[in-house]
């Protein structure tokens, strides 16, 4: 197993950050929000991300995991719930990567059940070309091809979530 070159580096990274939190800032004035950040993998966006909000933000994580194999709907357990009560308040979905879309699908219905004002999804990386499902991201960082990819609190095998860049596993 060997690491790329750099395929995104610090510095792209960071201008993501401050370009997303812009849309979010603008489309949030002055209103609370509920940030849920999924754990692991979202943990390094979700405090970059945060502290570039101006709006009262609400800082949150749930950990989910998904189960696709055969079933092709895909079902999700939750190893942590949120500690927070998201009915009629605006929640943004914090993730790493969509890849098949199978985890923000189900993840967004299980939400939607509690009756949120309005649910939004924001993720650093998007892997469209993967997706099994309609879910699109309301706000995406940056488009990136079908790679497995690791950095910026991405891993493979719990490894390399602390690289400041992305690189390519091959
Ligand atoms: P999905 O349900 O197929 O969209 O899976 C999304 C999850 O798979 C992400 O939250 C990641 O944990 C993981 N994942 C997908 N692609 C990658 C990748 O390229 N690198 C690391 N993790 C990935
Ligand atoms: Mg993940």
């Amino acid at each position: 197993m060997d690491l790329s070159e750099i395929m995104i580096p610090q510095d792209e990274i960071a201008s993501m950050v401050t370009r997303v939190a812009e849309e979010i800032n603008k489309d949030y004035k002055g209103e609370e929000l509920i940030v849920v950040g999924i754990l692991t993998g979202a943990f390094v966006f979700t405090a970059d991300l945060v502290r570039e909000l101006d709006m009262p933000v609400i800082v949150d994580f749930m950990q989910v995991k998904s189960y696709v194999g055969d079933k092709s709907t895909g079902t999700l357990t939750i190893k942590r719930d949120l500690s927070t009560d998201i009915k009629g308040k605006n929640v943004l979905i914090v993730e790493d990567i969509i890849d098949t879309g199978n985890t923000l699908k189900a993840l967004k219905e299980m939400l939607l059940q509690r009756e949120p004002k309005l649910l939004k999804i924001c993720t650093a990386f998007d892997k469209p070309s993967r997706r099994v499902n309609d879910l699109t991201p309301d706000y995406n960082g940056i488009t990136v091809p079908d790679e497995f990819i690791v950095g910026y609190g991405l891993d493979y095998d719990g490894a390399y979530r602390n690289l400041k860049e992305v690189r390519i596993v091959r």
